[in-house]
C-alpha cells in the first residue's frame, strides 16, 4: 500500500541526501522517516517521539506501509535526542515543533556528529536563523511551501 504524504512532508524527504542513518525527531504519524526508508535513503532509520501515542501511531503505519526489508527501522521514545549516540553519523529532520522547544532539542548539536539537519520550527523563522547563527550553523538550501493556510520554511543546515 502506498503512503500518502502532504506537499510539505514530500519536500522534507526530497531535502534529505542518503546517510547510512537518518533520524526523525518529532516523527508524531512517522510518514516522513517510513518514506525515506522506503526509497532506501539510509540504512538505518529512527524515528523519535517524546510521547507513546504518536510512535504507536507511526509503529502502525511502518507495520503497514514499509515495504523495504534492508532497512532497519526504529522508534524510540526520546527527548529530543537525548536517547542517540553523539557518534553517529545521520542526517537529522526536525520538523513541526514550535522555536523554543527546537532551541532546547538542538542545544548540544555542535557535539553531534550529522552531515545535515533538515529544520522547520512552526514559529519565530526570523530568530530561529539568528540561532543557528550563533550556533555557526550554515543554511545552504531554504524552501518555502503554503500549506494548511500557512507558509513553512524548510531549511537545510550543515556545520560551517
Ligand atoms: C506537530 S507534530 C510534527 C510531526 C512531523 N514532524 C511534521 O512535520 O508534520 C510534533 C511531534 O513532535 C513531538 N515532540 C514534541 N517535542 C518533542 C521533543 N522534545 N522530543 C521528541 N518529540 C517531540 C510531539 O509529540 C509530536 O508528535
Amino acid at each position: 500500500m502506498k503512503l500518502k504524504l502532504s506537499k510539505r512532508l514530500e519536500l522534507i524527504v526530497k531535502m534529505c541526501d542518503c546517510s547510512d542513518t537518518i533520524i526523525d525527531v518529532g516523527t508524531d504519524h512517522g510518514k516522513v522517516p517510513i518514506t525515506i526508508a522506503n526509497l532506501g535513503l539510509a540504512k538505518n532509520v529512527i524515528a523519535i517521539d517524546n510521547k507513546k501515542g504518536p510512535l504507536e501511531t507511526c509503529d502502525k503505519n511502518a507495520k503497514i506501509f514499509l515495504n523495504n526489508k534492508d532497512v532497519l527501522f526504529t522508534t524510540l521514545l526520546s527527548e529530543g535526542l537525548e536517547k542517540v549516540d553523539k557518534d553517529i553519523e545521520c542526517g537529522i529532520i526536525i520538523t513541526g515543533i514550535g522555536y523554543d522547544n527546537m532551541c532546547e532539542i538542538l542545544s548540544d548539536i555542535n557535539e553531534r556528529n550529522f552531515k545535515y539537519l533538515i529544520l522547520s520550527p512552526h514559529s519565530k523563522i526570523d530568530k530561529f536563523k539568528e540561532f543557528l547563527n550563533d550556533l555557526n550553523l550554515k543554511i545552504i538550501e531554504e524552501n518555502t511551501i503554503f500549506e494548511d493556510k500557512k507558509n513553512y520554511s524548510i531549511l537545510k543546515v550543515i556545520k560551517e
